[in-house]
């Protein structure tokens, strides 16, 4: 393809304002699709993304208008994945920036804008749904200029859904945005934007190719991993597969090359050719590694094998979650697991339960600690380990130092919930660096440890915005702390799923937190039951779950059997998700619960 006649773009948008409706009535319009196939969304493909909304892995559908070829980048939308999102990004030249003629500029959309803009992008301003008696396309336009600080005077009124404006923004993709620039005379280099496993492809990786040109036969070089493939097909998305015979610079296309496992395409990675290799690798690549680590256990330990199998498949499409065999005193065998944020943890436990019908106990999240133990007798230097497991953490005596890892978190709202937004940060050992306001919306940079961000951070910050908030964070290194861990005993007996590294200036209230919360999530037994926070030998927090004094079944006078029957039957489906801790049944959901800080 000529690259003058190249356009690549993404489509930013706050949840809701069109952005799968726009990119169907793209494909539609440019003929990649019939009408009949258009009746389900077409980029969002996977159950789970639908359901949340959220895309997880980035689809790209190659369309074509008046001899123009126009690549649409759909990217990941959360920051689990804002690496992903940053390499996307950097495939692409412009972006459609879709706003709802109704709701106006939400603040989330300032964080992908500004992300935008700082890859250089050129953005196309749509109003959509200015076919709802509601719309105010007017006082959006000028909330396009006051708040996001961009020219609205062109931007395109548009109707995804009555299907108005679609030609408007497919000559404005061309005119405004522009073509890429390469040089198809250099060596291969092509970036490694995503890859996936596909049943009947194996792995299939998209690329951008940036200088020379990429085609079937050819013996291409990862740069970062150091591997040599032998690429056997070229193709794009239209949104259904067509194989080219090359890609050229500028191009967005995917490549299959007998690969076994997305391990080996990292996302960031340079091709280049095998046998005239590109001088250096593309910059920017980062290696993404698991920041939050939690125990995976079956509830039936007899499932053990059929979790092992699943775990082992969903890895294959999915090189940035990682897996390895634990033993828990109380919950039997299970795997430790690593993902890059709370979502994707959630994401990959919902698979396993929903995709392979697995019932499982998932154990308090954790980041990786790095310790510092003291020295031995004959060691010249005290051994430094790395914590995946507050289970592992060594005798108290023998750390000389803990350090956690700490982030540096960018949150954007509307200036009026700025206060308990603050109060947030502080209460979870933030520093605040800076605060600056955009239009209305304030701009808010915060250090954080990891630690106190991984649970529940990101919810708590959702609910107290209403949503409004947007929050991005990087990761910043690794810094000492007083952290000790706090075990909880559940009538006496030490239960190590749930116990938990803590900063020592907040563990008596996660303790009483924890207690209060696990006394509401353990069913009553026939015995009383105590339930503590110690750490070390020291109880920091108690509560006690009275004694139960009736039947179920009790309730319903005998008469009824089939209610006393579906009861019964209630009662065995709740055992099968409880865990029994020696006399004590815990239910699984008390696990993840428990931990959710008021
Ligand atoms: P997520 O996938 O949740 O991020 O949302 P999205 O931004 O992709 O929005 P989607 O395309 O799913 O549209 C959200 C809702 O708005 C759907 O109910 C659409 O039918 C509706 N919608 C999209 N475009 C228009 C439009 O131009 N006019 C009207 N009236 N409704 C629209």
């Amino acid at each position: 393809t000529d690259i003058t006649k190249i356009r690549n773009f993404s489509i930013i948008a706050h949840i809701d304002h069109g952005k799968s409706t726009l990119a169907d009535r793209l494909i539609q319009r440019t003929g990649g699709l019939a009408d009949r196939e258009m009746s389900e969304q077409v980029l969002d493909n996977m159950d789970i993304e639908k359901e949340r909304g959220i895309t997880i892995k980035a689809q790209t559908v190659r369309l074509e208008w008046k001899g123009h070829v126009l690549n649409l980048m759909d990217t990941p939308g959360h920051v689990d994945f804002a690496y992903e999102v940053s390499r996307s990004l950097a495939a692409c030249e412009g972006a459609l920036l879709v706003v709802d003629a109704a709701q106006g500029v939400e603040a989330q959309t300032l964080a992908n804008v500004y992300q935008s803009i700082e890859h250089d992008h050129e953005i196309i301003p749509v109003i959509n749904k200015i076919d709802l008696p509601s719309a105010e396309p007017e006082k959006v336009r000028a909330e396009i200029e006051d708040v996001i600080g961009l020219d609205a005077s062109n931007a395109v009124l548009a109707s995804a859904k009555s299907g108005i404006g679609i030609d408007e923004i497919l000559d404005a993709i061309v005119a405004r945005i522009p073509s890429p620039r390469g040089d198809p005379n250099a060596p291969l280099k092509a970036m490694l934007v995503d890859s996936w496993y596909d049943p009947y492809l194996g792995v299939v990786i998209l690329v951008r190719v940036i200088d020379g040109s990429i085609r079937k036969g050819q013996q291409v070089k990862f740069m970062q991993t150091g591997t040599t493939h032998l690429v056997d097909r070229v193709g794009a998305f239209r949104p259904k597969i067509e194989q080219l015979p090359d890609l050229g610079p500028g191009e967005i296309g995917f490549i299959t090359a007998q690969i076994k496992e997305v391990a080996q395409a990292r996302v960031g990675d340079t091709l280049t050719d095998a046998k005239k290799p590109a001088a250096e690798p593309l910059p920017g690549f980062k290696e993404v590694q698991p920041v939050v680590f939690c125990g995976l256990f079956p509830v039936d330990a007899a499932d053990f094998e059929k979790l092992r199998e699943s775990i082992s498949k969903l890895r294959l499409n999915d090189a940035s979650f990682s897996f390895e065999m634990e033993t828990s005193a109380a919950l039997g065998f299970g795997f430790r697991c690593g993902f890059l944020g709370l979502l994707h943890l959630e994401i990959i436990q919902e698979r396993l339960m929903r995709e392979y019908d697995l019932d499982l106990i998932t154990t308090a999240p954790s980041v990786v600690y790095k310790m510092k133990l003291t020295k031995s007798a004959g060691e010249a230097e005290g051994k430094e380990i790395e914590l995946h497991n507050p289970a592992d953490m060594p005798d108290p005596n023998r750390i000389e130092e803990i350090q956690e890892p700490w982030i540096q978190a960018v949150i954007y709202m509307p200036d009026e919930y700025l206060g308990p937004i603050l109060k947030l940060c502080q209460d979870r050992r933030g520093i605040q660096k800076n605060l600056t306001y955009v239009g209305g919306r304030a701009q808010l940079t915060y250090e954080l440890p990891l630690n106190e961000v991984v649970f529940d951070f990101y919810d708590r910050l959702k609910s107290i915005s209403r949503g409004y908030a947007s929050f991005d964070y990087e990761q910043i290194g690794y810094r000492a702390g007083d952290l000790v861990k706090m075990g909880i005993l559940v009538n006496n007996e030490p239960v190590d799923a749930l116990s938990m590294i803590v900063h020592r200036s907040t563990a008596e209230s996660r303790g009483r937190g924890m207690c209060e919360r696990l006394k509401d999530l353990i069913p009553r037994h026939l015995f009383k039951i105590p339930i503590q926070a110690a750490i070390g030998g020291k109880v920091i927090a108690r509560e006690t779950i009275a004694a139960m004094r009736k039947d179920v079944t009790a309730k319903c006078y005998g008469g009824d059997a089939s209610r006393k029957r579906k009861l019964l039957d209630k009662q065995k489906e709740g055992k099968k998700r409880m865990r029994e801790y020696g006399s004590v049944q815990i239910p699984q959901e008390a696990f993840i619960a428990a931990l959710r800080m008021g």
